[in-house]
């Protein structure tokens, strides 16, 4: 057989992207292109993202980045088997955006149209970059979700567990905001955390006290506006400690938890290595990283990250959903509507 290449859009948050990805006969991955647009800039000064400039912002540049990745992928409309976008879960005006251009991309190509569940890019990724055999363990933990899987199929996702409240990534710019450090808030604490003593503040470990894989992470950023505002005025070094002391209890938990899972991962699997795969925007932390290294290696679990770039929202992950759907057959998603809530 050929190889299968696709088009991937991503707009369910504030990237723009588009990419082309195709996979060989033996299995293999290959990104042709993966053309990304943060709008960070557009969304900076109001501490967050906004939902409405984020749709605009997709408007206006999605039809050049769409172009940009099919030139450099350098294949032509031929060359192409499907056009694959995310569908939601999302913000809905973006996702409208992405999934609307697809279908009329779609259309003009005469290609089928995959709509593609944003968490599933995310869930898929590993296999793109390191050929990864199923089942394995997934820690999804991005700005908009905190959640363990059980990737077992393709389109068979069993969620082991969640946050009951905030993401790690917002609990991440949420303490970034109170403390005056700006946004995105995640590279900015782990940034001030370095210089910090994590032993300067006692923060809660929220829910291990507690059997199973959900987290909770409301509590713990109540608790770091509690303790600055005990500390105030905070000097720069009362701030670094404030980060050090968070970034650990966030540590401590996912690695806790992971621990688990991975345990519960051999009750189902005992002949199987487990792996635990992390992905999503948390997944650059050194810190959360380093925890689950140390893990890796106490349990024996592999642990698989894949480059940055492919953790954080992008399209080729989208694309390579795609290819992963048309391997188990015929797609064709064209009367798919935008969903803004959509568990895997
Ligand atoms: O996956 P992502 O790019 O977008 C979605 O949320 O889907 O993740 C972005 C999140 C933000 O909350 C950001 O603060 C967080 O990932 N993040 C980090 C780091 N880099 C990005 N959190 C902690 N440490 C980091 N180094
Ligand atoms: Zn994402």
């Amino acid at each position: 057989s050929s190889p299968l290449t696709v088009l991937g859009i991503e707009t369910s948050c504030d990237e723009t992207a588009a990419a082309v990805v195709s996979r060989t006969p033996e299995g293999r991955g290959h990104i042709l292109s993966n053309v990304i647009r943060s709008q960070v800039d557009e969304h900076a000064e109001f501490g967050g993202v906004v939902p409405e400039i984020a749709a605009r912002a997709h408007i206006e540049i999605l039809d050049g980045l769409i172009a940009k990745a099919m030139r450099e992928a350098d294949l032509g409309w031929d060359g192409i088997d499907a056009v694959a976008a995310t569908a939601g879960p999302g913000l809905i005006g973006g996702v409208i955006v992405g999934l609307l251009t697809a279908r009329a991309v779609a259309a003009a190509s005469g290609k089928p149209l995959i709509a593609v569940n944003h968490l599933e890019g995310h869930a898929l990724t590993a296999r793109l970059t390191d050929s990864l055999d199923l089942p394995y363990l997934l820690l999804l933990v991005s700005g908009g979700h905190t959640q363990f899987l059980l990737v077992e199929g393709v389109g068979q996702y069993r969620r082991l567990g969640s946050t009951i409240d905030d993401a790690i990534g917002e609990a991440f710019d949420k303490t970034a905001k109170l403390l005056g450090l700006g946004f995105p808030g995640g590279p900015a604490v782990e940034k001030m955390a370095a210089a910090g003593d994590p032993a300067a503040f006692r923060l809660p470990r929220p829910l291990l006290d507690r059997p199973g894989l959900d987290m909770s992470f409301a509590g713990l950023k109540t608790a770091v506006r509690n303790a600055a505002y005990q500390a105030a005025p905070l000097s720069d070094r009362a701030v670094a400690d404030l980060c050090a002391a968070f970034q650990q209890a966030v540590a401590d938990v996912v690695g806790e938890k992971s621990r688990r899972a991975i345990d519960h991962f051999r009750d189902l699997h005992p002949d199987r290595e487990p792996v635990l795969v992390i992905a999503g925007g948390v997944a650059a932390n050194s810190a959360i990283r380093g925890r689950l290294e140390e893990l890796g290696q106490e349990t024996g679990a592999r642990l698989v990250a894949p480059p940055h770039a492919l953790c954080t929202d992008n399209a080729a992950m989208i694309a390579w959903a795609g290819i992963e759907r048309m391997l188990l057959g015929p797609v064709d998603d064209r009367h798919v509507a935008p969903r803004p809530r959509w568990p895997l």
